[in-house]
């Protein structure tokens, strides 16, 4: 607890400090996944209780896999630069239908990506997670903590399956090697219940993955009318200034923009992720309250705001980067208000480093 307090020392003097240049390129990890609506005959599914976890060396992977998930500030310093928690955005432990659960996402890696012609695992994907969202450092491949989250996220996948067509019995086992690859494999080895149930492009795209794509808003989004939402609906809890709330240096609110939260190249920034999300799973507790228009308008808010710098700047600047990265729904390189243009006094990426 004493050092997250430090930390924050260090973060304000920071703060003021503009562009962070980093010039090893980044690959794109956090691209834009592929939304549809939600309909009224989706069917999620079902998760299995935490207490059903096995006891031995692999029911360890996943427990502590779900400890990282849950309390990533365990790895502040070392792989991550905010105060944010993955289960912050993942909902309920990555559980939760329509807030990106990892169950979900598991069976959706190794996936082929067309703009660098590569496919990429499920731990290069946690690692986009880690680099962007966590505004981190990400741990390296095959490290004790992209294993255990894999084991947990294959778990509760695996688990989820077995249960939905009535297979008996714990979740098979699997190497590191085979946990950190995914689901999405012809030499993924599944109860024959299941592999005959849904093919593998099925169990890719299972209902409530990602979050679900809202219509377009009647008006063009508007930071102005967000402001007002933002004030009536989002305030009490994320504060005046997106900070968040900490009691005794740690977060029980998460920050939603500055320098304690997700940076500029996370998905989270997009005004069309973010109104996704937010329309879904927010305000917390009463969520699927607001019209579609006022999570447009707010989701533009949240994300106009100044943020930890995109990661992938080099000394080519903003405005380059925001043509090479930036072409969807986002602020980054744009001004609001006749404000400084976004990104140009961006907080450092990964402090803490
Ligand atoms: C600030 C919010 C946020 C935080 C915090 C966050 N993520 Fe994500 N994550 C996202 C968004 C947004 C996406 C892309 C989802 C989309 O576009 O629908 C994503 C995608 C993913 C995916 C792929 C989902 C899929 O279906 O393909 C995984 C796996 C993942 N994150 C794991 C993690 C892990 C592990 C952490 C913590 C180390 C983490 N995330 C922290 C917002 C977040
Ligand atoms: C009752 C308190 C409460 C209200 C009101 C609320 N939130 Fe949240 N919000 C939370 C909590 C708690 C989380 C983290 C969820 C978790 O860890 O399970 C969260 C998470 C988020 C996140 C993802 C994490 C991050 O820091 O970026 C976003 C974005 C967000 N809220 C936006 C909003 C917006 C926009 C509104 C208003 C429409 C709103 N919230 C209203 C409590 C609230």
């Amino acid at each position: 607890m004493n050092k997250i307090i430090l930390w924050s020392v260090p973060l304000l003097l920071l703060s003021s400090v503009s562009i962070q240049g980093v010039s090893e390129a980044l690959p794109d990890k956090q691209a834009e996944l592929f939304t549809s609506p939600k309909k009224p005959t989706d069917s999620y599914l079902p998760v299995r209780s935490l207490a059903s976890i096995p006891k031995g060396e692999f029911g360890d992977k996943v427990r502590m896999g779900y400890q990282l998930f849950v309390n990533t500030q365990q790895l502040r310093g070392q792989y991550v630069g905010n105060e944010l928690n993955c289960s912050n955005c993942h909902m309920d432990a990555g559980r939760k239908a329509n807030a990106s659960p990892l169950w979900a996402a598991y069976l959706a890696y190794p996936a082929y990506r067309k703009k660098n012609d590569k496919v990429n695992s499920y731990q290069e994907r946690l690692q986009g997670c880690f680099t962007y969202s966590m505004n981190g450092q990400a741990p390296d491949n095959d490290s004790p903590e992209l294993i255990a989250l894999s084991a947990y996220s294959y778990w509760l996948a695996m688990g989820g399956l077995m249960d939905q067509y009535q297979v008996a019995g714990e979740v098979p086992e699997l190497s590191d090697k085979a946990l950190v690859l995914g689901g999405k494999r012809d030499d993924f080895s599944l109860p024959e219940a299941i592999a005959s149930a849904m093919t593998m492009d099925e169990r890719a795209k299972l209902a409530g993955r990602g979050f679900p794509a809202i219509p377009k808003p009647e008006l063009a989004y508007s930071p102005e009318r967000g402001a007002e939402v933002y004030k009536a609906h989002c305030q009490a809890c994320h504060g005046d200034n997106g900070q968040g709330l900490a009691i005794a240096g740690i977060y029980s609110l998460p920050p939603l923009w500055g320098p304690d939260s997700f940076n500029w190249g996370a998905g989270m920034h997009r005004v069309n992720t973010a109104a996704n999300f937010i329309y879904e799973n927010m305000p917390f507790g009463k969520s699927i309250t607001l019209t579609n228009q006022q999570a447009w308008d707010v989701a533009a808010y949240v994300t106009s705001k100044e943020r930890p710098q995109d990661p992938r700047l080099t000394n080519k600047g903003v405005a380059d980067l925001a043509k090479q990265y930036h072409q969807h729904q986002g602020y980054y390189g744009k001004a609001v208000d006749n404000g400084p243009m976004l990104g140009s006094k961006a907080y450092p990426v990964n402090p803490d480093k």
